[in-house]
């Protein structure tokens, strides 16, 4: 299964949000790494891989969650000027994630495309949204 790889050059020039990131990659690659060869095709995963699945579904949401509401709490304290549109790309991409996994439960289905656009859409975000508040909460003294 193809894995995510953080890399210097996504860098946010905040250390705790680029630990984030990266821990954010891994749980998107531990959820690739559930779902069996064939799965898309054959459907025919046991309880025990479909239980995986699941467990990493729970955790890339939980995770997620609480990045964002880091990163957000930290824009709010400081009063940034583009809050607005960083909460509300968060909000667009938790909710991917939770229809997705109700979809997963009622279907067993789990797409490769969508772990395709989790992984764009976080490399995405990271490159456009997030770095551009780098110099801001540098200058806060958020590093
Ligand atoms: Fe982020
Ligand atoms: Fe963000």
């Amino acid at each position: 299964m193809p894995t995510v790889h953080w890399r210097n050059d996504y860098t946010v020039k905040v250390s705790i949000f680029d630990d984030h990131h990266k821990a954010l990659f891994d749980a998107i690659n531990r959820l690739y790494d559930a779902i069996p060869e064939g799965y898309d095709q054959e459907n025919a995963a046991s309880v025990v891989e479909k239980n995986a699945i699941q467990q990493s579904f729970d955790f890339l949401l939980q995770y997620t969650e609480y990045h964002f509401k880091a990163e957000e709490d930290e824009l709010k304290k400081h009063e940034y000027p583009h809050y607005a549109e960083q909460k509300k790309s968060h909000d667009f991409f938790k909710n991917k994630i939770i229809v997705a996994i109700e979809d997963f439960q009622n279907s067993g289905e789990i797409e490769i495309e969508f772990l395709e656009f989790l992984k764009r859409w976080l490399i995405d975000h990271i490159l456009v949204l997030d770095r551009r508040y780098s110099n801001f909460l540098n200058s806060k003294g958020t590093i």
